[in-house]
């Protein structure tokens, strides 16, 4: 098979790695990858992964099979829509799908339309109205900008002060349209957990789960960032939230089909959770794989990663089949000195060979570009150490052992991911 994967970032090295592994992968074509996918696909520098009519021309060009929407941006615009529609197979979900990450308001509806569990909130157009709530509900409280902010548009206030400053940032227009229409709910409590979903045909096919970790330093300090670093399984998960959780994505996944949802959802539905003490509660849906998790959880992928794909694009999730590596996977991102902020890019990355001759030792880049023969910084988050191992320790260990042998100007990385959970779950109460 021809395969075109759209995105440039850490993910979608790790997507295109994946299926570059399978046999019935022939071509495959990133759009516009990095300089880790260079190796192993031919990166399409020119391709506006945006614009659908040109993503089209080229796979129907190229003879491409099967398309994996990567990010966000080309599913909330619409690309899946255009491809399918001219008889081309594409992993991802359609526009009206994408809504469940693309608008937070609709993605809370659907959440209380199906009774799936998530924080109280409000949805506001303006300032006032925003304003007022927020004199009935104290703080600690967060505020969302509706729309797509990179990231950005979630404030989880301490003080009612702080609360009115984010909810006058996005009607001023911080976050641009995005923050037009804004969000407001209860603040909850308790660890993380995602959990992915490949999603076909109203059917959800739960990978394992995994733990971001997303401010920038260590001990949970600093900015909100893409994710400094990840690991899976998550071990201080119990059975019972495990179970929640499941349950949750397959009600997500049943209700995407027949009215009134009618959405014929084909891809990855990402499950963001807090394991609060009354349950896991949704805190958000992405209508894309996560970014870092997907490098820990594809490397334990055990199964043809074409096949799943496939079968979920073209609506036939009675031939998804999954099986697990007992693996532990830990990744420690490697970003440039001053990410989240303003960071400069262009410096020399050296010793990615040795760390990837280290049994276990996968480097996914996100971040990257070759030039001259050199790998160099492109990015803010530029490089993913993924270790396997047969311990969590272990497997930590050999994630920073291979994350030391690598060196660029200004690299920055967290010192702690997974040392949290290494102490248990007490470790946040
Ligand atoms: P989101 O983009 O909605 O996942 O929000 C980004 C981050 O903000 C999450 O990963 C949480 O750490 C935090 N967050 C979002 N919603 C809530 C909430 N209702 N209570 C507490 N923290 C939240
Ligand atoms: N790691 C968080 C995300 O992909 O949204």
């Amino acid at each position: 098979m021809n395969i075109l994967v759209l995105g440039g970032g850490g993910r979608e090295h790790a997507i295109g790695w994946a299926l570059a592994k399978s046999p019935k992968c022939e071509k495959l074509y990133m759009a516009p990858g990095n300089g880790g996918t260079a190796g192993i696909a031919e990166n399409v520098a020119g391709l506006n992964a945006e614009d659908g009519a040109a993503v089209l021309a080229f796979a129907q060009e190229k003879a491409i099979d099967l398309v994996v929407i990567g990010p966000e941006a080309p599913l909330v615009a619409g690309v899946a829509d255009v491809l399918r529609a001219a008889g081309i197979a594409v992993f991802g979900p359609s526009a009206s799908c994408a809504r469940l990450e693309g608008s937070k308001s609709f993605s809370k509806e659907f959440m209380l339309a199906n009774g799936l569990p998530t924080a109280d909130y409000g949805v506001f157009d303006d300032e006032s109205s925003a304003l007022a709530y927020l004199d009935e509900h104290a703080a600690p409280i967060v505020v969302k900008a509706d729309g797509l902010a990179a990231g950005k548009g979630v404030v989880v206030a301490a003080t009612n002060e702080e609360a009115r400053a984010a909810v006058k940032d996005a009607f001023g227009g911080a976050f641009g349209a995005a923050g037009a229409r804004v969000v407001i709910e209860e603040c909850l409590t308790g660890p993380e957990c995602s959990l992915l979903a490949f999603v076909s045909n109203g059917k959800a096919f739960c990978m394992e789960p995994a733990q971001d970790h997303k401010r920038a330093y260590d001990g949970d300090l600093g900015p909100n960032t893409g994710g400094m670093g990840v690991y899976s399984p998550v071990p201080i998960v119990t059975d019972e939230e495990m179970a929640a959780m499941k349950d949750v994505m397959a009600r997500a996944a049943a209700a995407t089909v027949g009215e009134p949802f009618d959405m014929d959802y084909r891809g990855c539905l990402y499950g963001g959770f807090m394991l609060t003490p009354t349950g896991p509660k949704l805190l958000e849906f992405n209508a894309r794989f996560g970014d870092p998790e997907t490098q820990v959880v594809l490397p334990r992928l055990q199964s043809d990663l074409v096949d799943v794909m496939y079968a979920v694009a073209e609506g036939r999730p009675e031939d998804v089949e999954l099986a697990w590596s007992d693996a532990w996977a830990v990744s420690v991102v490697l970003a440039s000195q001053g990410y989240p902020k303003a960071y400069e890019k262009g410096k020399v990355i050296t010793g990615i060979d040795a760390a990837e001759a280290l049994d276990g030792v996968t480097v996914f880049h996100a971040g990257t570009k070759v030039a001259d023969g050199a790998v160099l910084t492109s990015g803010g988050r530029v490089l993913n150490v993924t270790a396997l191992g047969d311990s969590f320790a272990g497997a930590r260990e050999l994630a920073y052992q291979a994350a030391a042998l690598i060196d660029f100007d200004g690299k920055q990385f967290r010192t702690d991911i997974g040392a949290k959970a290494l102490r248990g779950r007490s470790a946040w109460e």
